[in-house]
């Protein structure tokens, strides 16, 4: 038996092979039954004659959708299947005769396909979301390693709060008392800059966020980059590459699955450097004018995001936040104490940040005021001071989350599609 995959057919134009996999779709009628075949590999039309299947053909005919089948038969060679090539089949094993697959034709509703969602990653749509994520996870690790950076695999559990701490899920641990869910890595990405010079970290990060919002997920994927005797600036210059390069490869290597998806890819095709770049004083400048109630001091919100990514073609960068927005770690501004040297990368076309990032504070003083001033506990940063302590140097870094950017990348509405099982803030099933 020569099996193969459906994507290695056009290989095999008039042979015999078996291919495996499940009936995504059937035509039949009393002598003729077009089944499409999905195996994973692809989608391919094996056609099913009464003649040549005989009393077998009954069961082809009546065969539910999402059944699990193998079928024999020749390649042939028809320019106007999906691949090229369809299968005349001679023979057919069913291994299991599918129920009734709840997910139809029909519109169906989002809360009805989450609840559903082991069965709807099998639609061609989802497929391809789920290959494009595969490909756009292998080209950052590409980025970072052609770029000299090596992989840190940070913590889950955690006694240090990364960010913020009203957003942690916490964790009984042992004897130890309470442990947190990783929000970020980067604090352990910090420590091991002084061991290896450039790091990156790619993982799970959890966020209690009770935000109902098309960008937030509770459990997320983040790439989060560190690199010692890096500056603010040097750090926005890695960023671009970065971005331009994770979009060029993703949507060259995967345009069949993005067309799949309707998106038009012109606009991702001029993402190149440099990437605009707009101070957030000058932020809040547009944004007042273009409708926003933003106040100074104030975060953006996903509102105001939307109005600023629609001004542009390509991402832009938002710097030097004002300190009591932002994270206690970023370094303060050299001129303006008020402002930190950071900057958030705004997705266009209405997507928004992507990217949060900063120079991080070297001063042991600063550090310890921005501590205390965000209600954090000294105690538990003694490791974190003792990277002030030990050879400091000047250092920044960035994460990246993984699903805002597949949105973008996908032209998708909501985050929810772009990871295979999302976590929110009313799904955690299945
Ligand atoms: O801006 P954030 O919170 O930055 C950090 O965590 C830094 N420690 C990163 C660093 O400097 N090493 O998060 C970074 C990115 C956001 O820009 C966004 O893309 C994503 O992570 N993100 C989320 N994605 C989905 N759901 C959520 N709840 C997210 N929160 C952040
Ligand atoms: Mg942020």
């Amino acid at each position: 038996m020569n099996v193969c995959l459906v994507s290695e057919m056009g290989a095999h134009v008039g042979e015999q092979v078996t291919i495996r996999g499940w009936v995504a779709n059937r035509r039949s009628s009393g002598k003729i039954s077009f089944l499409i075949i999905r195996d994973g590999s692809g989608f391919c039309q094996a056609v099913v004659e009464r003649e040549a299947l005989g009393e077998d053909y009954e069961e082809v005919r009546k065969l539910p959708l999402e059944s699990s089948v193998e079928l024999t038969g020749t390649v042939v060679a028809e320019p106007r299947s999906e691949g090229g090539v369809e299968l005349h089949a001679s023979g057919i094993k069913i291994f299991q005769k599918s129920e009734e697959f709840p997910i139809g034709k029909k519109e169906h509703g989002p809360d009805f396909l989450l609840g559903l969602r082991h069965l709807w990653i099998r639609s061609p749509r989802q497929v391809a979301i789920l290959r494009i994520r595969d490909a756009l996870v292998r080209h950052v690790r590409n980025f970072f390693h052609e770029n000299g950076f090596t992989l840190i695999d940070t913590p889950i559990f955690t006694t240090t709060v990364g960010e913020d701490s009203s957003n942690l899920f916490s964790v009984e641990y042992f004897d130890l008392g309470r442990t947190y869910l990783s929000q970020t890595g980067q604090l352990y990405l910090e420590a091991a800059i002084f061991a290896l010079g450039k790091v990156f970290c790619l993982g799970p990060t959890f966020r209690a966020e009770r935000s109902k919002t098309r960008r937030h997920l509770t459990e997320f994927w983040m790439v989060e980059a560190e690199a010692a005797f890096s500056r603010h600036q040097d750090n926005l210059e890695l960023q671009e590459n970065f971005v331009s390069y994770i979009v060029q490869n993703t949507v060259r290597e995967c345009s069949p699955e993005l067309a799949k998806l309707q998106r038009d890819t012109e606009p991702l095709k001029k993402i190149e450097p440099p990437f605009h770049r707009l101070s957030y004083d000058e932020a809040v400048e547009v944004l007042r004018k273009n409708g926003s109630d933003i106040v100074w001091g104030d975060d953006l919100g996903g509102d105001d995001e939307t109005i600023l990514t629609q001004l542009y073609d390509k991402p832009v960068f938002i710097e030097c936040y004002p300190r009591k927005a932002k994270a206690f770690y970023m370094k303060q501004h050299p001129e303006r104490p008020e402002l930190v040297l950071c900057a958030d990368l705004l997705a266009p076309e209405g997507y928004g940040e992507i990217i949060g990032g900063s120079e991080r504070e070297d001063d042991p003083e600063i550090l310890m005021k921005a501590i205390l001033d965000n209600g954090l506990d000294p105690e538990r940063y003694g490791w974190y001071f003792d990277l002030r302590k030990y050879g400091s140097v000047p250092h920044s870094g960035f994460g990246l989350g993984i699903e805002r950017t597949l949105a973008w990348i996908c032209g998708l509405k909501h985050v929810r599609e772009t990871i295979p099982f999302p976590r929110m803030l009313y799904r955690a099933y299945p």
